[in-house]
């Protein structure tokens, strides 16, 4: 796999820190040791799993001379604010297809991500019902084409393709290579994503087969059905592994995609106990904010997984953190009463604080 043949921008100047997670594996009894890679900290506005897509999806654009992108998400899209971010870096317009996946959750006033693409200053936003993004995109994009001539790139939802896929390519080439430089830290076992337009787990899954990685990567459903989802993401990580390393003959073996779907809920970007438990310990544990829609479900998924000894007694278990929180603020508030194992804190009522007064 030789990523150095592909077009890239390069948006974090630095390897995102990976590191261990005493207090929450001990709170979850100890039996397996927890580390999380800090995807949350990647460069461009407020970082996150999308980062390392757009190096390369951003890179392609600007070889075909774009001078416009529109790409698309749902109402609160990291993908959307991050893919913004980058254009502006990149001195390129940029229009945003956003996709009601929840009846009535767009509001033009709303906070999170929506507020940070009004912010940061989107040419245009256009709201479409579900499963119509794709197609608005092409046919705005022909629009501009023909009307303007302009040199319009369509991203697609989440960069996940098998060019945007090649980040988290990187990102398994990197986890790797720390591993290896960092002597503190322990070979791991497991890796845990978020698994949703798919990149970031095709990514990995990809480029942990190539490079002959023992890591065991597991994704965690945040909105689709295990038989769903798994076929998705084969095809793309089999896509990509041959797009990585040119070698059209290489297939990724079915036994290397493993989804979860248990997470999910009752539907994409609703909330669940077992999110608002993981956001809940996260905080209170180890001070990193998790967002509602894709890290905080991913994290309920490996909480279960470790209550429900999912992973040998003894694993290292790394937990892909890959970004979202600005969303947090505007799907607040998370019920951070419920009845969270070792939250020894409980938000103080009115009558509370007039008794400590
Ligand atoms: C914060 C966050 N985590 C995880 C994901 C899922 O990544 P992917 O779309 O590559 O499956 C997304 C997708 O939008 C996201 O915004």
């Amino acid at each position: 796999m030789e990523l150095s043949r592909f077009p890239r921008r390069k948006y974090t100047p630095y390897v995102t820190p990976i590191e261990p997670m005493n207090r929450l594996s001990q709170e979850l009894g100890g039996s397996v040791n927890l580390f999380i890679k800090r995807d949350d900290q990647l460069g461009l506005t407020g970082g996150g799993n999308k980062t390392r897509k757009l190096e390369f999806a951003m890179a392609d654009a600007l070889l075909k001379g774009a001078d416009t992108i529109i790409t698309c998400g749902a109402v609160q899209s990291n993908h959307c604010r991050l893919t913004l971010s980058a254009c502006i870096q990149e001195n390129l317009k940029c229009i945003l297809v956003l996709e009601e996946r929840v009846p009535g959750s767009y509001h033009k006033d709303a906070s999170g991500n929506n507020y940070l693409f009004q912010l940061l200053g989107a040419e245009q936003i256009v709201v479409v019902g579900l499963g119509e993004a794709p197609q608005k995109v092409q046919e705005m994009a022909a629009e501009l084409r023909e009307a303007q001539g302009r040199n319009v790139y369509c991203v697609p939802g989440g960069a996940s393709n098998e060019i945007g896929a090649l980040g988290y390519c990187a990102c398994a080439a990197e986890i790797q290579n720390q591993i290896f430089e960092d002597t503190s830290l322990p070979r791991m076992d497991y890796l845990v994503t978020a698994s949703g337009s798919g990149g970031t787990h095709a990514g990995l899954a990809a480029a942990m087969y190539a490079l002959r990685s023992s890591i065991k990567v597991v994704g965690i459903s945040t909105r689709h059905p295990e038989d769903v989802q798994t076929a998705h993401i084969h095809a793309l990580a089999d896509k990509t592994l041959k797009f990585a390393t040119g070698d059209g003959t290489l297939d990724l073996p079915t036994e290397k995609v493993v989804v979860k779907d248990a997470y999910v809920g009752p539907g994409y970007s609703l909330p669940t106990e077992g999110m608002q438990e993981a956001v809940t310990l996260f905080a209170r544990k180890e001070g990193i904010l998790l967002d509602p829609v894709y890290t905080g479900k991913a994290a309920a998924g490996l909480i279960d997984l470790v209550r429900s000894n999912y992973f040998e007694p003894g694993s290292n278990v790394l937990f892909l953190h890959t970004g979202g929180a600005p969303s947090l603020y505007h799907y607040m508030p998370i019920d951070t009463n419920l009845p969270v194992a070792g939250a020894t804190s409980k938000v103080a009522n009115d009558s509370d604080e007039k008794k400590s007064d």
